[in-house]
């Protein structure tokens, strides 16, 4: 047997023939073999047996030894293969009278062995090309020394490990075989020590302890066993939720009560808005539930309160009877996604909260040119708003405020600016559940879908924000300091928040037709240009940066930024860097064959269903994605392609509409969540997978909504394209195609859901992901779905109401999900 040098793994080197001054290999061995027995015994109270992947059966080296007692020898296996992320299990055996045996690793990239004895298992780590890791099985005679073998495990780069799941119409959540689906916390559990269970026919209350509805972005924060921030806890955590908006007919008995509506009923509604922070904990090999009475669990809703930073704090904009300085609010709604700051605070982002606001008719003669072209560019121009919450009271401010009209003397009496207290990225401190959000108004306002955070050393910190509405545009936020890590693990988080996001330069993008981009800034000077004249819209002048960051629409529509087809959710790759913004869909009022530009190229009909019923514009959607020149944040130039499209496989034209070459396997349609696994684990290193989330009602004619796993490549992986949309040609640049390799159906919603919101845990053994609003076509008493209680396949009874619920997605074999 030939021994293998450790730290260079693939040098040969003869213990006894090394003449090197370097220390020996068997004195680095013996201090790995001890580190190694110390993982061992950490990890063998809590880790439990596992189903290999990749079985070590079969004899292989053999070692022999010991005459007194009996002679023994051991055999570690004959070699195998496996890739990045699976389950490798060892097992050696021993004849004769062996005792102490046990496995440590030789060479290759060190890896955790879980277990003890004869079998112990490890995940493959990540590689970035066929690796050898050698493993030694060792065990001692009676009398003398230990007899040893080895063995071989060939790692190769990470893979898509899974079989496509097919579409689904069923009220299920259908995931791949060898996975399973733990229901989490669902619509109205709760959250408080002594709250009744959910009854779920409408008859619950006090949504302040309870989760909300429509589950949206989600993020996992560590926690430690003692109850601190832990980055790598993977088996204890605080859960941060979106709360998104509501399904009203199933959360009373008999659906909504006609307006002026009742206090309670509006008020269960407000409180089923907001965020949810939740204590989560592993009970032993990734059997997860929520701790119901945990001193960190908390609702944030529309009446929290909040303050205001940045630039618009204390202006007049802000000003309303309950914040009479501008400095302070209530609550966030419309939360859709979300971000993650380096210092392990949560940024929930404010969508489309335009609509939850009334404004009368009269209201229109007593506003200003400027503030009326300001709520209609903003879209607060609902006669009722929402749900009518502002009829439920008229002395109530938590009821009242929703009515934007101007009834009093000065902005001081009434809430006639409340709606610019929305519409903004806000920071929570989930690890401190008395803490006052912060609103960042650095960020801007508009329809905020996330906030991808992009910190690296020695850079300033880039936050990239889509805005949800068709033509409206992508914007990047860069801090005027530059990231300090030792801020990573301060205490007063929130103060780090005011360091990084209250302070920098607001962007807005331009996609040029050449296949470069421009960051356009949005600061303000005297100079800054006016918003001309357009439509209803009369010229608008900017008087300073707080007006800048209230209206950064017209801000952006001022400077020329590319109006795009619905900017969703941004992330960015965690090797490369690169940004990725889906593109949920459009429609042809807003992206006709003759409007099409090189990042928006598409004007098509997605003919729907039995009766081929038109959809036309972009009604599938794409991705696009950006590299910043010289990968930096604060660049103010970068390069773009289209990484996918969305396409229905069957009906679409495949030059022009299914560019990417989609099957049934792997199409899709409106992409909206989008993620990359944690680079703390073999998912999101060298290949990162990224997870798509759609939300669809394009393609529901053949599938409900999904999640799609993906190993992108990267921007100008593929090249420039001409797309002939009706006889109007479009010239863009594309990413190379999908194949089964690089795109896979990974799950299915059930009935009239959304797929929104997904983490992992650091170690990747565990994916959380959102199913919101299964059964929203339907009604307290014809639900159309029975989501999550036909998740195990039975038919529930037909009154059975269905709940937007969190899963937990696990691989059988406790493998890194998706590989
Ligand atoms: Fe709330 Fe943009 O989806
Ligand atoms: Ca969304
Ligand atoms: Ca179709």
């Amino acid at each position: 047997m030939t021994e293998m040098n450790p730290v260079t793994a693939y040098t040969d080197g003869d213990v006894d023939t090394n003449e090197s001054t370097q220390r020996s290999l068997e004195s680095m061995a013996a201090e790995r073999y001890s580190r190694r027995s110390a993982m061992f015994r950490g990890a063998g109270a809590t880790t439990m047996a596992f189903m290999g992947t990749s079985l070590l059966a079969a004899c292989g080296d053999d070692g022999e030894g010991g005459s007194i007692g009996g002679a023994v020898s051991v055999s570690a296996g004959s070699s195998v293969a496996t890739s990045a992320g699976r389950v490798v299990t060892l097992t050696g055996t021993v004849s004769g009278n062996g005792q102490d045996a046990g496995w440590n690793q030789r060479t290759g990239p060190e890896v955790a062995l879980m277990g003890s004895g004869a079998t112990v298992t490890f995940i493959a780590p990540a590689v970035a090309a066929a690796t050898d890791l050698v493993f030694q099985f060792s065990a001692k005679p009676l009398i003398g020394d230990a007899v040893t073998a080895t063995t071989t495990v060939r790692v190769s780069p990470a893979v898509l490990g899974f079989t496509a799941v097919a579409h689904s119409l069923s009220d299920v959540a259908m995931v791949p075989e060898g996975y399973s689906v733990t229901i989490m916390t669902r619509l109205g559990d709760p959250i408080a020590a002594g709250v009744s269970a959910y009854a779920n026919d409408g008859s619950d209350a006090d949504f302040d302890k309870r989760i909300g509805d429509h589950h949206d972005a989600l993020h996992y924060f560590g926690l430690s066993a003692a109850g601190a921030p832990d980055r790598n806890s993977s088996t204890r955590g605080l859960m941060v939720q979106n709360h998104e908006n509501i399904t009203e007919t199933y959360l009373h008995p008999a659906g909504p009560s006609a307006a002026p509506r009742p206090l309670a009923e509006a008020l269960k509604e407000i409180e089923c808005h907001g965020v949810s922070v939740v204590e989560y904990v592993d009970g032993g090999n990734r059997k997860w539930t929520y701790k119901q009475d945990s001193t960190f669990n908390r609702r944030i809703t529309p009446n929290t309160p909040m303050s205001f930073h940045g630039p618009a704090a204390g202006s007049a904009f802000l000003v309303t009877a309950y914040s009479k300085d501008g400095t302070a609010g209530r609550g966030t709604i419309n939360n859709c996604a979300n971000g993650v700051t380096g210092w392990n605070t949560n940024l929930t982002c404010e969508e489309n909260y335009a609509g939850y606001f009334r404004r009368d008719a009269a209201d229109d003669a007593k506003r200003t040119p400027a503030e009326l072209a300001s709520l209609r560019r903003n879209g607060i121009t609902s006669r009722s708003g929402n749900y009518s919450w502002s009829t439920a009271s008229s002395t109530d401010t938590r009821f009242t405020r929703w009515n934007a009209t101007i009834t009093g003397a000065a902005a001081t009496d009434d809430f006639r600016y409340e709606p610019n207290q929305y519409g903004w990225v806000v920071e929570i401190d989930p690890y401190n559940p008395t803490s006052t959000p912060r609103k960042r108004t650095a960020l801007g306002r508009f329809g905020h879908e996330g906030a991808f955070v992009r910190i690296a050393a020695g850079q300033k910190l880039g936050a990239y924000m889509g805005d949800d509405s068709r033509g409206e545009y992508l914007y990047k936020f860069v801090s005027n300091e530059t990231w300090a890590a030792a801020d990573a693990d301060a205490t007063d988080r929130l103060a780090v928040g005011d360091k990084y996001l209250d302070a920098g330069t607001l962007y807005v993008a331009r996609f040029n037709a050449d296949g470069t981009g421009t960051w356009l800034p949005l600061v303000y000077s005297p100079t800054f240009p006016k918003r001309p004249a357009s439509g209803t819209y009369p010229e608008y002048t900017f008087t300073s940066q707080a007006d800048i960051c209230v209206n950064t629409r017209f801000a952006a529509d001022a400077v020329g930024a590319t109006p795009m087809d619905r900017p969703e959710w941004t992330v960015g790759n965690p090797v490369t860097g690169e940004i990725y913004l889906t593109l949920t869909n459009s429609n042809n009022s807003f992206r006709p064959v003759t409007g099409t530009n090189a990042a928006n190229p598409r004007s098509y009909n997605d003919p729907k269903g039995p009766s081929n019923s038109a959809q036309t514009g972009n009604p599938n959607g794409h991705i696009v994605r950006l590299r910043e020149d010289g990968d930096t944040t604060s660049a103010t130039t970068f390069k773009w392609d289209i990484y996918l499209f969305g396409a229905d496989s069957t009906d679409a034209d495949p030059t022009n509409v299914n560019i990417s070459g989609l099957t049934t396997a792997n199409d899709f349609s409106s992409p909206d969540g989008a993620y990359f696994s944690r680079s703390t684990n073999p998912s999101g290193q060298i290949n990162p997978l990224m997870w798509i989330e759609t939300d669809d009602g394009a393609l529901t004619d053949r599938t409900n909504c999904m999640l799609l796993a993906a190993i992108p490549g990267h921007v100008g992986d593929g090249g420039a394209y001409t797309v002939n949309n009706a006889g109007n040609t479009q010239n863009t640049f594309v990413g190379a195609k999908a194949t089964a390799a690089n795109l896979r159906r990974f799950l299915v919603g059930p009935v009239e859901c959304e797929i929104t919101g997904i983490d992992q845990t650091p170690d990747g053994r565990t994916l959380f992901v959102g199913i919101q609003h299964p059964g929203e076509g339907g009604s307290y008493s014809a639900p159309t779905s029975h989501w999550p209680y036909s998740q195990d396949g039975s038919t529930p009874a037909a009154s059975v109401r269905p709940r937007s619920a969190l899963i937990a997605i696990t691989k059988n074999d406790g493998g890194v999900i998706g590989l």
